[in-house]
């Protein structure tokens, strides 16, 4: 029988779980987004959001529901609707695993820096932590609700944290991936293309996949939430994200040879994106693809491969990894080129640090290599992103750990506005793509900066004629010289 098959069957013939308690562990732009969108569509359940990190509650819970700390269009008023009625924020973990139903786990998997797989696997500690304090708080069943973007087989290794305990507590385990893109987390939440849910093929598994569908189908079409065996999930997230990177690395790789052919690589995604079979979206050719899921899962998926020895399939994945960082590190080169070989102590501008537009979160940001390569030959960057702040940028830069901290201290100021960033400024690198970089009052910047006026477009979104007619020199990605 298929699960789907299953799932009908069991949805007649099993008695139907009635969730009352959610609880998520972890507060962050998985877990914060979702469980809001939860709370909102289903007033009957308790949901609440927990967080070791109590600067974290503390800002979820803010009076001003402005202050929360993860910037998403359309967040802020929803959390306003539902904070306090059936959406709860703390950081009383024990007492949310205690009293939740389902636990989703939402904690942060970040590449591993050390031991073995250091570079390439997903570090899992925070995962295991969260099992291991499940396993020993919970006193009733509970179904486990992996949210975090883990290694294929994960669900098995907290199965058998859980299952250890011998205290006669049953735990099911449900792989449900988050397919949601920061910039649009609230949208991709009230209407998704697909929502997944991997579970054991047991009479219990089948009944838990079918305790979080019925949450789901609170607000999302039975036909779009799918149900299929925890590996097919949990390859189906990594599968996912590595063929959306895979495209932006292809254009990427394309706008190289635009560059040198004088073709136009914005004509050529329209070109090949009105073919039905290849599509429109994913083609837009930009300074590197950045953000926390891209380069992990696709790192974790070339891991996975390597650890059963399949070389082939690991290499081909690689290569989109490869294509992306020589997608940063050529544009920071083409600056210096342009600006006669040298940027040592000319002021550069970098608009935009977050990874994409519509979000604060600046995780693997193409900006913040452009940056370290820059300052590498000595040039003094001046940054303006609207949602992000120094404290950050200079922690991002500190993290990689290639000069002191005092040093990016110096070597980075950030401003306000943009038009504090760019004065003086010999160049401007748009690195983010802001609506608000496209109305700038350009003839304003221009007047203000030294000349030649250089801009470079990471981004392919101001227009170039009435830049040059200003007066800029400009140069865009994947744009070659007719
Ligand atoms: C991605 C997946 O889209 C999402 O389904 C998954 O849950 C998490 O990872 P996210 O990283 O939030 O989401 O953003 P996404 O819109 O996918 O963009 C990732 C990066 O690719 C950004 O830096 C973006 O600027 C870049 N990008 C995207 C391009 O350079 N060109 C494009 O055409 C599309
Ligand atoms: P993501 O993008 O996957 O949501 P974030 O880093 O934004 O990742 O959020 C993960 C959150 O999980 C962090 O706020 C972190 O403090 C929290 N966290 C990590 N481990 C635990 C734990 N054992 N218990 C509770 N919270 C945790």
């Amino acid at each position: 029988m298929s699960l789907n098959k299953k799932n009908r069957y069991f949805r007649k013939k099993t008695e139907r779980m009635q969730v009352k308690n959610i609880c998520c562990i972890g507060a962050g732009y998985v877990g914060g987004p979702t469980m809001t969108v939860i709370a909102e569509k289903c007033p009957d359940i308790k949901v609440t959001v927990v967080d070791l990190n109590q600067k974290r509650i503390d800002q979820w819970n803010d009076g001003d529901v402005n202050n929360i700390p993860i910037y998403e269009p359309g967040l802020s008023e929803i959390v306003k609707n539902t904070r306090n009625k059936n959406l709860f924020f703390s950081t009383d973990v024990n007492k949310a695993i205690e009293e939740a139903d389902i636990i989703f786990i939402s904690v942060n998997t970040p590449t591993k820096t050390y031991g073995s797989g250091k570079g390439m696997a997903a570090d899992l500690k925070y995962i295991e932590l969260c099992a291991r304090q499940i396993a020993e708080v919970a006193k009733t069943n509970k179904i486990i609700v992996e949210k975090s973007t883990l290694p294929v087989r994960t669900a098995e290794a907290i199965k058998s944290i859980l299952d250890a305990t011998g205290n006669g507590v049953k735990f099911q385990i449900l792989s449900n991936p988050e397919f949601l893109a920061e910039g649009t987390a609230v949208q991709d939440l009230l209407n998704p293309d697909r929502v997944l849910i991997g579970g054991e093929t047991t009479e219990e598994g089948i009944k838990a996949q079918q305790a979080l569908v019925d949450v789901y189908a609170n607000w999302i079409d039975r036909d779009k939430i799918l149900t299929t065996n925890v590996w097919s999930s949990e390859l189906s997230k990594l599968t996912a994200n590595a063929f959306l990177a895979q495209r932006v690395s292809s254009i990427n790789a394309i706008s190289e040879l635009c560059e040198k052919t004088g073709a136009d690589v914005t004509e050529v995604s329209k070109a090949i994106g009105m073919d039905k079979r290849i599509g429109p979206k994913f083609l837009q050719s930009s300074v590197g693809f950045g953000g926390s899921c891209f380069q992990k899962d696709i790192l974790n998926l070339v891991y996975i491969a390597k650890s059963y020895g399949l070389n082939e399939v690991a290499d081909y994945w690689e290569q989109v990894i490869i294509m992306n960082d020589h997608q940063k590190n050529r544009f920071s080169r083409n600056i210096v080129r342009t600006l006669y070989n040298t940027v040592a102590s000319k002021k550069i501008a970098l608009l935009g640090w977050a990874f994409k537009k519509d979000t604060n979160d600046t995780r693997e940001s193409a900006a913040i290599y452009i940056a370290d390569n820059l300052i590498n030959e000595q040039a003094q960057i001046a940054v303006y992103d609207p949602k992000v702040n120094e404290d950050q940028i200079q922690n991002d830069l500190n993290y990689l750990g290639t000069r002191a901290d005092d040093e990016n201290c110096q070597a980075v100021n950030t401003f306000k506005n943009a038009y504090d960033a760019c004065k003086d400024a010999h160049a401007i690198a748009v690195l983010t793509e802001w609506d608000e970089f496209k109305s700038l009052d350009w003839k304003k910047v221009y007047n203000e900066m030294k000349k030649p006026a250089f801009i470079f477009d990471g981004r392919n979104i101001l227009n170039s004629n009435e830049l040059s007619e200003i007066g800029f020199t400009v140069y865009k990605i994947g744009v070659g010289k007719n």
